[in-house]
């Protein structure tokens, strides 16, 4: 929404929008509404060219249709010195005939009708995408097509230009959600502008670009391929984004309405430009264009700060009333395209609209414009042009300062309902009922747990700070610490036989040789000193001067290390191996789940003679086959899809058949309503397999579960950690037809039909999810526990509901006979608790001897919470939605970051509770 965007404009998109009969929903408007509603009078505002008889043209479009205006106004066009405004109201009943005469306005007047806006009962909310799929709505609602230039525009004359943006025009157009953004083949004339454009204004970014943007210039520089002759790729750019802030970009075909472009900063999609400007002038252009987004932009969407700032102009657009939105678009004119703000005791920029300007990025540090403070109120009704340099600016203290006061601006907007993103299933939500309330309070607690583990933590490793506070608070100066940790049992890393050790001693301070003699023996056995530190020793032997502790890390062969501890001995006291705390690798971010690929292969058909499928090399060829698909399949690939064999598909019939009649009296009620919805949307049936592709997108929608393909039974780490990214590692093979009620490995069946459905609630998603949160970087042993507890959990629990124990878990829900005998009075049930079921054992081979059944999942959510956070790690983690990728709360400003987005859930639960109770 750049000046451009602001401009007074007419024809609507080019083609008609999906029509939706008997839903009411008006095409070409793009606020949805009830056209049944007759009640109240239709309004409209059209322009025309000055010239002789326009109006009255104009005018008997209306009598010819047979409507009867109610109210006429005209006014100058403030937009174009050449047109008048005219604002209109008719007899609802005229609705119809309205649009028949608004389309006749635009073909045969060239009327601009610039703004349609009806009158709309005062409850009616004006729709909005809920959904980020739902943003493709906004391509064919377009309110101008990128190849229609006017008059004044440099390119209006250049029909090679002019052909040019239609292609642009078209990629837009076409574009939609989930979708790569089409490469483009720039030429060398566009090139040689973006050229001209980036050179002049990035010698201008050290002195006048805020610190955020000058932060990641350099790294679009390296990761995006930004440099003079080399116009970078959206797609390209989209992905660095989202890997940063969770931002992606979007192409646009045209201008987009105020409403529309602003609800997509609310899924943190940002509407870009694809074209360049016209050759001929290449420091101008009257719109947006390629430039302007790479350069202006994108480099502040890359700051989370910043990130947050625009989605929160975004979400308090959804479904604003009308005024409102022109009121935070004008929010959005002087921030995101021409806010500058404090920075220390400078004033640096961070508007694109500036940035990507050469001239005005200088005028606007120079003393000439004016200075405001932002301040929403007042800046939403601040006037300005859009063809010259702006008058006024305002600044922002910082942009948590902005956010803070955009988020306040936004509680005065009259909507009925508060509104909360929801990054794993990219979709909002309407919070306007207890129940949504409940699950974000339920976030929170969540969240809140992981930074309160994460500071306990952060308490156990400031040791060294303590001894620094300690040694400043007795009045003695100089740098000085200590041990950080202390233990017994080093662990140590090992690489070419060189081993890291860390070494803790202590040394008399009478004299300074002890010193001079530990590092004789560093010296003889050619340890390679990485890290030394001392602080006084707490206890002094000697009395006088304190003696002092000495803390070094240090690479030694590994043959002497025995030999290398025991001379140090010989000279100083209290010597100690410390241990290294690692932690075993775990993926940071979810394309490193590829690395999570470990298979036990004690289930292989083609290892173990009794699988049943053993003997039969067709099968095992289509297994081969079927693994294949998944051992190739990367991060992001599209899922691979399998057409299943008329004899696979009767083997998933017959066990599909089997336990849907027996799930209404066994399953619990979260299966059955997932399931039903499986059935109903997502090809759920005893005539197909479904696809994991389809599955995949329908959990997605649901919960942000997602599935990736994997070959066969995974290692309990790796398939824990993908957990945690709420990614599901799926099999996509079948068991052999002649046990179609038993396999001894998971298959499609057990995937499918046990898994899937309840991985579509809400809160058992997150419940996967914290285990999987809790077992990354965690021991071997905790582990082992954690399956244990997984196994007893998500594959063989159950719960009670209303009085009555059912199955929730998968491997119950798929076998036919222990889902009877489960739920039997055969089998011994045990209260879920953490800590007993951790460690119980179990097996593989037949049916389970014990059951635990907990109170409900919420209870079995907490217990497992408190027992995550007991786990041995030297650090808590938490999970970025935004970014797909997992935190390590090693360090306080890290805690401090995700404790801004609590607060920010708790700001919107407290708002929504306040508009709950006055409704
Ligand atoms: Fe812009
Ligand atoms: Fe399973």
């Amino acid at each position: 929404m750049d000046a451009a965007y602001k401009r007074v404009n007419g024809d609507y998109s080019p083609e008609e929008e999906t029509g939706e009969p008997g839903t009411g929903k008006r095409r070409n408007s793009y606020l949805e509404e009830d056209t049944s509603r007759k009640s109240e009078v239709i309004t409209c505002i059209f322009s025309l060219k000055e010239e002789v008889g326009a109006l009255a043209k104009a005018l008997r479009l209306f009598e010819d249709n047979g409507i009867n205006l109610t109210h006429i106004e005209s006014r100058p066009s403030r937009m174009n010195k050449e047109e008048y405004e005219f604002f209109i109201s008719v007899e609802p009943s005229c609705s119809q005939a309205l649009d028949e005469v608004i389309d006749s306005l635009r073909t045969q007047i060239s009327g601009h009708v610039h703004e349609l806006s009806r009158n709309k009962q005062k409850d009616t909310v004006p729709w909005f995408p809920k959904d980020i799929q739902d943003l493709d709505r906004f391509a064919n609602q377009i309110l101008s097509y990128g190849s229609e230039l006017d008059a004044d525009h440099p390119g209006f004359k250049d029909p090679v230009y002019r052909a040019r943006r239609k292609e642009f025009a078209d990629i837009a157009y076409n574009y939609r959600h989930g979708q790569a953004i089409p490469r483009m083949e720039y030429t060398e004339e566009e090139k040689a502008t973006w050229g001209v454009v980036f050179r002049e204004l990035k010698a201008l970014y050290p002195t006048h670009a805020c610190r955020e943007h000058n932060r990641v210039f350099p790294l679009l520089e390296e990761y995006c391929g930004y440099k003079p002759d080399n116009i970078p790729q959206l797609e390209d750019v989209s992905r660095f984004l989202q890997s940063c802030t969770g931002f992606r970009l979007r192409p646009v075909a045209g201008l987009l309405s105020s409403r529309d472009f602003l609800a997509g900063l609310a899924f943190r999609v940002f509407h870009s430009t694809q074209y360049i400007r016209h050759g001929s002038e290449p420091t101008y252009t009257p719109e947006p264009d390629v430039c302007h987004e790479l350069l202006g932009h994108v480099p502040l969407f890359a700051d989370p700060g910043f990130a947050q700032f625009s989605q929160e102009i975004g979400l308090a657009s959804l479904g604003a009333p009308d005024e409102y939105i022109e009121k935070l678009a004008t929010v959005y004119w002087f921030t995101v395209e021409y806010g500058l703000c404090k920075q220390g005791s400078d004033i640096k920029v961070y508007g694109a609209g500036l940035l990507s300007s050469f001239g005005e990025l200088k005028y606007c540090l120079t003393d000439k414009p004016q200075l405001k403070p932002f301040d929403p109120e007042k800046t939403s009704q601040q006037k300005y042009p859009i063809t010259e340099y702006q008058p006024v600016y305002f600044i922002a203290e910082s942009f948590e300062d902005a956010k803070e006061k955009v988020r306040k601006f936004a509680a005065t907007i009259p909507r009925p309902f508060s509104v909360r993103y929801n990054p794993y299933t990219q979709s909002i939500e309407v919070l306007n009922n207890t129940q949504q309330l409940t699950n974000l309070a339920d976030c929170v607690h969540s969240e809140l747990g992981k930074l309160c583990e994460a500071l306990k933590k952060l308490q156990k490793q400031s040791l060294i700070e303590d001894a620094r506070r300690e040694r400043i608070g007795s009045g003695s100066a100089g740098p000085c610490a200590g041990p950080s940790r202390s233990g017994d049992g080093a662990v140590f890393e090992e690489k070419d036989g060189r081993v890291t050790v860390s070494v803790l001693f202590a040394l008399s301070n009478e004299k300074n040789s002890g010193f001079f003699q530990t590092g004789k023996i560093f010296e003889t056995f050619e340890a390679k000193l990485l890290h030394v530190e001392s602080r006084p020793r707490r206890k002094s032997k000697f009395g006088g001067l304190p003696d002092l502790e000495f803390f070094m890390s240090c690479e030694v062969h590994r043959s002497d290390l025995d030999v290398f501890i025991n001379s140090l001995k010989r000279v100083a006291d209290d010597v100690r191996a410390v241990p290294e705390e690692k932690a075993p690798w775990f993926p940071r971010q979810i394309k490193d789940l590829d690395r999570c690929n470990l298979l036990i292969t004690k289930f292989d058909p083609d290892l173990h003679c009794d699988h049943p499928g053993y003997n039969d090399s067709e099968y095992r060829k289509r297994r081969a086959a079927i693994s294949e698909l998944a051992f190739r399949y990367k991060q992001g690939d599209p899922l691979p899809t399998v057409e299943y064999t008329a004899e696979e598909i009767s083997t998933w019939r017959k066990v599909y058949q089997q336990l849907r009649s027996v799930y209404p009296s066994l399953a619990c009620r979260q299966f059955l309503d997932s399931l039903q919805q499986l059935e109903d949307e997502c090809g759920y049936g005893d005539d197909g397999i479904p696809q994991l592709r389809d599955v995949s997108a329908f959990l997605k929608e649901k919960t942000g579960f997602q599935l990736r393909p994997v070959a066969g039974l995974l290692s309990a780490r790796d398939f824990l950690a993908s957990l945690a990214f709420r990614v599901f590692q799926c099999t996509q093979y079948i068991r052999h037809p002649s046990s179609p009620m038993h396999s001894p490995e998971p298959d499609c069946c057990h995937e499918l039909l046990g898994h899937i459905p309840m991985l579509g609630d809400r809160e058992f998603a997150q419940f996967s999810q914290e285990i999987g949160l809790a077992s990354l970087g965690a021991s071997d042993e905790e582990i082992e526990k954690l399956s244990t507890l997984y196994w007893f959990t998500v594959e063989f629990g159950l719960c009670k509901q209303n009085g009555e124990v059912k199955a929730y878990g998968a491997g119950l829900l798929s076998s036919y006979g222990e889902l009877v005998y489960a739920l039997s009075n055969e089998p011994e049930y045990k209260p879920f608790n953490p800590e007993e079921t951790a460690v119980q054992p179990y097996q593989d081979q037949t049916y389970q001897s014990v059951y635990f059944v907990s109170e409900s999942f919420e209870d079995a959510k907490v217990k497992l919470r408190k027992y995550s956070a007991n786990i041995k790690r030297p650090f808590a983690v938490r999970y970025d939605p935004f970014t797909c990728s997992v935190e390590v709360l090693d360090q306080p400003s890290k805690v401090q970051n995700a404790l801004i987005q609590v607060r920010e859930d708790l700001k919107t639960l407290h708002s929504a509770l306040e508009k709950l109770s006055s409704s």
